[in-house]
């Protein structure tokens, strides 16, 4: 097992190995949680791994509560966040308890949000089961809940007590989400490592791979807590993927649309001589190998214009994060004009 320590306020131990749900309660008490406990999951994983955690939580002498929601991003919603909130209220959970969110990215920050607003914050423990949720939404301490008018408006900074990434959990996962959580950890290697990212042409160990990627996290986090600055790296390929996500209507998953992100902005600068031309053979031989696609039928003009509305966008500037080569990623801001042309010229 490997154990990375996360140095924000407060701080906490990410947990990475095989087999780790039927020892969760050691974990557990380790960071000294103990009494009643929440575990919230969606509908696909409770049938999978609730009985595990569960089971291994009574026999240590907790008090087991189930919450299951339905699961997909409708159920990050305020609908689900009020009634998991009665439910705590009703089942009189009170500060000494704690919530464990058991799944993927959509219920690691559904629990999160709740938990930082429950009696004005209770713990939490993050045992996440998708790739996505092992390299990038279970550290880091984004909570949050969507609205009608878009994603993740209402959320919170609120760190869990502990991570146990089961890597064991990823062998059910449908092909596509494992290819979805896989264009995260690409995501790092492009970023910061250049041998991490070579590494994952050749080598198929996931527990590794997984560790890289929170290293990788955890860095950034603990140098920009708050998104103010450097977190915004994190953002790789996804001001094009979020357009290509919504102008498909979502039928484009988050993963496909920010690798076909990575994919665009990568060509873009290696066509202008800003960045080095191994970026984009690597990255094309990646995005093959974890199936995922390089490209999509949506118009470019049509993407750059909804990239115009995005939470990047402040005043007449954009940031974008411009790969240079490989494993190195600045933060750009750029006038809309010169974005603008940056993405269309060479299309003319
Ligand atoms: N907080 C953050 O920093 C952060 C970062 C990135 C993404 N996110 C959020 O994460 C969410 C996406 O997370 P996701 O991709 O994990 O999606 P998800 O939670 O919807 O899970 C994807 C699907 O896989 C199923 N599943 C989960 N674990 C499984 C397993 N082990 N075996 C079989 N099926 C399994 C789920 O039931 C679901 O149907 C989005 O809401 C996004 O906004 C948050």
């Amino acid at each position: 097992m490997i154990k990375i320590n996360v140095n924000t306020m407060p701080k906490y131990d990410v947990l990475i190995g095989k087999n780790l749900l039927e020892n969760t309660a050691n974990f557990i008490k380790e960071v000294g949680l103990t009494g009643k406990v929440l575990v919230i999951t969606d509908k696909t994983v409770d049938k999978l791994y609730s009985k595990v955690v569960i089971d291994n939580l009574q026999a240590n002498g907790f008090d087991v509560f189930k919450y299951v929601i339905k699961g997909g991003e409708k159920s990050k919603s305020g609908k689900d966040y009020l009634k998991i909130l009665e439910f705590l209220a009703k089942n009189q959970f009170t500060r000494s308890d704690f919530l464990i969110a058991l799944g993927g990215g959509v219920v690691g920050d559904l629990t999160g949000f709740v938990a930082s607003t429950y009696l004005r914050g209770i713990p939490f423990v993050q045992i996440p089961t998708t790739i996505l949720a092992f390299a990038d939404s279970s550290v880091g301490g984004k909570t949050a809940i969507n609205l009608k008018a878009g994603k993740n408006l209402a959320g919170a900074f609120y760190q869990p007590k502990l991570v146990i990434c089961d890597v064991s959990t990823a062998k059910t996962l449908p092909k596509e989400e494992y290819a979805n959580g896989m264009a995260e950890v690409i995501k790092y290697g492009m970023l910061f490592d250049k041998d991490f990212i070579k590494s994952l042409l050749n080598e198929n160990d996931l527990e590794s791979a997984i560790a890289k990627s929170v290293e990788w996290k955890k860095k950034v986090v603990e140098s920009d807590e708050k998104d103010n600055a450097e977190r915004q790296l994190l953002n790789f390929g996804h001001t094009l993927g979020h357009a290509i996500e919504k102008e498909s209507g979502f039928k484009i998953s988050h993963g496909s649309a920010v690798a076909i992100g990575m994919r665009i902005i990568t060509q873009k600068a290696v066509n202008k001589g800003l960045c080095d031309m191994n970026c984009l053979g690597l990255l094309d031989a990646l995005l093959t190998k974890y199936n995922l696609p390089t490209k999509t039928d949506i118009k470019i003009e049509k993407l750059v214009n909804t990239t115009l509305i995005d939470k990047k966008r402040k005043g007449d500037y954009i940031t974008i994060v411009m790969p240079k080569e490989l494993g190195v990623c600045k933060l750009e801001k750029m006038p809309i004009e010169e974005w603008k042309d940056f993405i269309l010229k060479d299309e003319n």
